[in-house]
Order: C-alpha cells, then sequence, then structure tokens
C-alpha cells in the first residue's frame, strides 16, 4: 500500500477504509483492529441512545461508525450530544471489532466501529433544506444548494468517474504524440450553427468579442502552425435552449492532427474510446464499431444517430407499391415522395386509442397521417385500411416490413425528408413503450458521408450541414459549382446507443475550395474575408492537409455513469431554463459597469427567472 500523504493534523486514515485490508490506490494507511485512528468528515447521522452515542461519520471514501460512551469518553459525549447532520467534526478513538451480531453487511466497514475518545467540531451546519439521501428533491432546489448536492455518494462517483475518463484520454493522447495547447475564450465568433454568446468590450465601444463555439479555427490555425497533433479539454459556448444533452457551456475533447486521412482519424478515436471503455467500464469491443454512410442511416433507421442496440428497422415499399390504389401512397409516390414501414414487434396488443395517441405524435413530427396494420394470428393483416390494399401489396407490406403475427406495422406516405424523421421518432418511441430490450449494451456507429450543405427550410437556401470548413469527398469536389446540394463532405460522427458523442471531418485546407464553400452558403468574398480573414489568411500560407473531430466530454461521462441527463455530471450546471439558482445568473448589473461599457439596456430588466 502507498502511502502518499503524512499529515496526521485532521486525519490518520479516511473513514471509508477502516477495517478493510485492500484498498486500491488509498491515500492513507489503512486501519487494523486496535490501532489508533484519527478521522474527519461529515454526520451522516446521529443515533441517541441515551447512554451511548452512535454517529455515521462520513467523507468521499465511505461510511465510518463512531461509538461514543460517557463513562469511556465524558468530553467525547458532551460533544456528541450538540451534533447534527452534516457538522463537519474530527474524532480520535480506537478500531474495534464489532460483535458478530452487530455487524452491519449494508457498510464497507461494517465489521468495526472507532471507539472515541476525542471529538472536536469543525464547524457546524444549519438547518438542512432537504435530506442528503432524500431522491425526490426538485431539480432547482438541488442546483441552489450544489455544495450540498454534491455530498451525495452518487454525484461524488459521477465527478470521481469524469476525472478518470479525462486522465485516459490524455494519457491515451500523450503517448501518440498529441500537444495540449490552450486556445483563447474571448475571440471572434465560429460557425458552428448555434447562436454566439456577445461580451463586450470596455476599450472598443460598440465593439464585442464572442465566446468560441467550438475552438474550430484556431485548431485549424494550429495544424498551419505545424503543431500536426493537438488536443484541448475545450470549454464551447453555445447560445441554445438547453435540453437533457445540452448545456450553453460544455466540454468537448478537442482534436485535430495533420497529414491524416479520413481512416486515420476514424482509427485514433475508434481505440481512445475503446481504451475508455476497457479502463473505465472494463468493456472490451471485439468488432470494429459499425460504419454507416448518412443516406442508409435515415433511410433504415430515420435517424443520423440510431440507436443500435435494437434491430428494428424501417423498410422502403416505394417500388413494391408503385402501382398502389391507396390514395396516399399513390399522391406520395406520384410527387417523388416515399411510402416507408416500420414493424413494432408485440405491438398487435396496442389498442385503437394507443394507436391514436401514435398517430398523434406522428403528426407532432409534421405527419398528416400515419396508417396502422396489425398482423393477426392466421397472417390476416387488421386495419381500417386494408381494404384499400391488394393481395400483393399485403404481402409485401408483411414480408418487407418483417412483421410476424402479433406484431403491428406503421405505414407513412410523404416526402422523403418527413418519412425519415417521422418513422425515426417513431422507432424510439416504439422501444420505449414497447419496453423493448436491448440486444447489445453499447452500440457504437459511425455515421459516414454525409452531405455537406442541407437544405434551411425557413430561409429557402443551402445552409452547411456540420461546420462550412469539411473537405468534399474527391468523388463530389466538382460538384461544388453545378450541384451544391448532392455534394459529400468527408465528415463523420461517432454515434453510441442513440446519441451523438462525437463530430468530426477532414478540412479544406485549399483557399480556392474554401472560397466556394463560402459563395454556396451566400458569402461574397468580401463578406467572408471580413468575417474570416484571420483564417482565410492562414489557408494561403502552406496550410497543410489536416483533420479532427470532438467528442462531447459530458454526453460521454453521462452515458458512462447511466445518467439521463448531462447535469447530472457537470459539477455546476445550469438549468434548462439556463438560470443558475446558486449564483442567481444571468441577473442585474449596475448601471456603473452598463456606462463603462458603453452599453444602455433598450427596456427594463425583467427578472432572470422565468
Ligand atoms: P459539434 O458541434 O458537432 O462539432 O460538437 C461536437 C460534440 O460536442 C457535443 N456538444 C454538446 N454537448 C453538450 N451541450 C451542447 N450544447 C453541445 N453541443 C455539442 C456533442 C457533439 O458531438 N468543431 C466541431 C468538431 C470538429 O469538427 O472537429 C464541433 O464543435 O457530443
Ligand atoms: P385519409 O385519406 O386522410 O382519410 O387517410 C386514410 C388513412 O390513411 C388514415 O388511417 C390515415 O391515418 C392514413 N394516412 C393519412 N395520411 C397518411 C400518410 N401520409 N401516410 C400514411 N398514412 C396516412
Amino acid at each position: 500500500m502507498t502511502q502518499t500523504h503524512d499529515s496526521t493534523k485532521y486525519r490518520t486514515h479516511e473513514c471509508g477504509h477502516v477495517g478493510l485490508s485492500d484498498v486500491p490506490n488509498a491515500l492513507y494507511r489503512l486501519a487494523r483492529i486496535d490501532d489508533e485512528v484519527r478521522v474527519t468528515g461529515w454526520v451522516n447521522s446521529v443515533r441517541d441512545h441515551g447512554d451511548l452515542i452512535f454517529v455515521d461519520l462520513r467523507d468521499r471514501t465511505g461510511i465510518v461508525q463512531l461509538v461514543i460512551d460517557p463513562s469511556d469518553a465524558p468530553a467525547a459525549h458532551k460533544v456528541a450530544e450538540s451534533l447534527r447532520n452534516e457538522f463537519c467534526v474530527m474524532a480520535r478513538g480506537k478500531v474495534v471489532a464489532r460483535s458478530t451480531d452487530l455487524i452491519n453487511p449494508n457498510l464497507a466497514t461494517g465489521a468495526v466501529e472507532v471507539r472515541v475518545e476525542e471529538l472536536e467540531i469543525l464547524s457546524t451546519c444549519e438547518v438542512l433544506p432537504f435530506q442528503l439521501d432524500d431522491e425526490n428533491v426538485n431539480e432547482e432546489a438541488r442546483l441552489k444548494w450544489r455544495f450540498l448536492d454534491l455530498r451525495r455518494e452518487r454525484m461524488f462517483g459521477n465527478l470521481q468517474l469524469r476525472s478518470h475518463i479525462t486522465q485516459v484520454m490524455r494519457r491515451y493522447l500523450d503517448a501518440r504524440g498529441f500537444l495540449d495547447v490552450e486556445t483563447p475564450i474571448l475571440t471572434k465568433s465560429t460557425p458552428e450553427g448555434a447562436r454566439d454568446f456577445l461580451v463586450p468590450s470596455r476599450r472598443g465601444p460598440g465593439q464585442f468579442f464572442a465566446l468560441p463555439q467550438s475552438p474550430q479555427l484556431f485548431k485549424q490555425m494550429l495544424m498551419v502552425a505545424g503543431i500536426e497533433r493537438y488536443y484541448q479539454i475545450a470549454r464551447c459556448f453555445r447560445d441554445e435552449d438547453l435540453r437533457a444533452d445540452r448545456q450553453l457551456e460544455f466540454t468537448q475533447l478537442d482534436v485535430e492532427m495533420s497529414f491524416v486521412e479520413q481512416e486515420d482519424v476514424l482509427e485514433l478515436m475508434e481505440g481512445l474510446m475503446q481504451e475508455v471503455w476497457k479502463q473505465v467500464a472494463g468493456v472490451e469491443f471485439d468488432e470494429p464499431f459499425v460504419r454507416l454512410p448518412f443516406q442508409e442511416s435515415m433511410l433504415r433507421f430515420g435517424s443520423d444517430k440510431p440507436d443500435l442496440r435494437f434491430d428494428l428497422e424501417i423498410a422502403d415499399l416505394t417500388e413494391a407499391w408503385s402501382s398502389t390504389e391507396f390514395g396516399v401512397a399513390r399522391g406520395a409516390i406520384d410527387s417523388g415522395g416515399a411510402v416507408r414501414v416500420l414493424a413494432a414487434p408485440g405491438g398487435g396488443r396496442f389498442s385503437r386509442k394507443d394507436m391514436d395517441e401514435h398517430t398523434e405524435f406522428a403528426k407532432q413530427f409534421g405527419a398528416k397521417g400515419l396508417a396502422w396494420f396489425i398482423v393477426e394470428e392466421d397472417g390476416a393483416l387488421r386495419s381500417p385500411v386494408t381494404k384499400f390494399l391488394s393481395e400483393d401489396e399485403q404481402v409485401s407490406l408483411k414480408g418487407l416490413s418483417g412483421a410476424k403475427p402479433g406484431d403491428a406495422i406503421f405505414m407513412m406516405a410523404d416526402t422523403d425528408h418527413v418519412v425519415s424523421r417521422v418513422l425515426g421518432a417513431l422507432r424510439t418511441r416504439l422501444i420505449e413503450v414497447l419496453e423493448l430490450v436491448p440486444e447489445r449494451e453499447w452500440v457504437f456507429a459511425w455515421i459516414v458521408d454525409a452531405p455537406l450543405f442541407e437544405h434551411d427550410e425557413d430561409r429557402d437556401r443551402l445552409t452547411f450541414a456540420h461546420h462550412p470548413f469539411c473537405q468534399p469527398t474527391p468523388e463530389t469536389l466538382h460538384l461544388l459549382d453545378t450541384d451544391p446540394a448532392a455534394v459529400v463532405a468527408q465528415a463523420y460522427d461517432l454515434t453510441l446507443n442513440g446519441w451523438e458523442l462525437a463530430s468530426g471531418s477532414i478540412r479544406v485546407h485549399d483557399y480556392t475550395v474554401q472560397q466556394k464553400i463560402f459563395a454556396v452558403l451566400g458569402l461574397s468574398e468580401e463578406e467572408a474575408d471580413e468575417k474570416f480573414s484571420f483564417f482565410l489568411r492562414a489557408l494561403k500560407m502552406g496550410a497543410p492537409p489536416h483533420g479532427g473531430i470532438a467528442p462531447g466530454l459530458d454526453r460521454i461521462v453521462m452515458l458512462l455513469a447511466r445518467e439521463q441527463n448531462i447535469r447530472e455530471v457537470i459539477a455546476f450546471p445550469r438549468q434548462q431554463s439556463t438560470f443558475d439558482p446558486l449564483t442567481e445568473s444571468p441577473s442585474q448589473v449596475d448601471q456603473a459597469q452598463l456606462d463603462e461599457l458603453h452599453l444602455r439596456a433598450v427596456q427594463p430588466p425583467v427578472p432572470a427567472k422565468v
């Protein structure tokens, strides 16, 4: 056992290790029976039995029971009488074995206790806003009292896991020659598709810094600078609506490499993820990660981040039903759309009401309607619309969807885009409501060959799908001039169990290609120059071929911690409303501060908490 710490003013041993014989990487010595110990921590509970007082003392390693006997230690007993939960205290005493009938099997230290000789209160605690073992405290209270919330074992475990994960990542990249380089926080807008946070400049009236949405342009300039292999555990800022997997500020493991092709980046990242899962979860993957072209993923799973733990697959009927008379399908096919189906295993038990609810759900995602069929025991299809289908169409419906007796089939006809979106969302919902059991625990998948541009419906023009610095594939590069919507990017996303974990691409390193991409996005040469002149200048100065990727750290930790929300793995996160009840930010500032920054509020400030 290594002993790296020798100070004994506050403690000689840690609570959770008292009486244990084997604790890997323990910071302090391990205490045995009859050892004199000094332990320090928080009062988890006090039980006053009149004469004996029992205290469960907790530090980050766990709990040990203290016994205070008035006949052994009258002064300590007097102190113990005033203890309340979460007081911070220090105790000195002797480790003793508990008699067999008093052993607590639920506690790692349950076979021993500390007979206290001296007890000192280091700091008292006011009445608690909630009990730390209460699992049902509302989130606002948890965040307002985050320093108490983080005292919970689960929360400490999550932070410990996060630290372990970044340590494994750093070690992996350090061993491969990557340099950890910091990039600025006060900078200029980088286009990652979200809204910027702006910081007013005191010295430049009317001028603003932007907080980085990611270090994208800086890491590319580091490649121009000849760094060749860069990483950074980087804080990113995006003013977007919060969801379970999004915060205004979040952390990426940002990586960039020179003289590489897509395959090199995928290999590096696959190795890194495998190392993290092995070290942190003890899981080893024998197979390489799945690779799915973007279009195929949309077609088969209706999503660019499919949850492949489940085999459910969308099937296309457009061909098979090319001469159908069923109105909605006919209409969609005639206008160049698609007819697709999704079988729901065990969906035969859905009631009419369930089907109405599924239809309503589909409508929220833009469906005009949703047809459903139930496959009866004899193979017959029960549905209000079976009568519109020919024998052949019924056969292809069952055959292509793969539905068996007892299953349901959902059918959608619309544009390719709407059908994918709706059936993709329905797939996720069906997995949940049918409580399907995953075939595998972790399924990583690379989504590759994504289009460089996508259609912005609001503005009716092309916008970038990922960011404007992705290099087109050699096969589609020439389409930039003639058919930009068909350009495929050397871009890749890493997904896991239905979550997008990482995004990256091979970058444009040729100035003329970069200008062409800006032109497709509607930026003239002058406008592009105005926005990114520093970067375009760099591209003209011997920029090496390069590429990279950025996994979202919060999401990785969330999944490994088996949490449902990234707030559970961030020490001080914000509420969904973007308000932080702990610091009560955002908040108003003094007029003097506004004056100094040359700012005037055009409407009276509203209370931040909405
Ligand atoms: P992208 O915008 O896809 O790519 O972000 C990369 C990864 O960061 C995580 N992420 C988030 N996590 C929490 N809260 C958010 N608001 C949030 N937004 C993104 C996701 C995502 O996969 N510069 C490029 C990377 C590159 O091309 O190298 C970028 O930022 O896990
Ligand atoms: P309608 O002709 O609109 O009365 O629809 C007939 C049936 O087809 C109803 O069960 C609808 O729910 C379903 N339906 C309507 N629109 C679609 C669609 N776009 N795709 C699949 N089914 C649809």
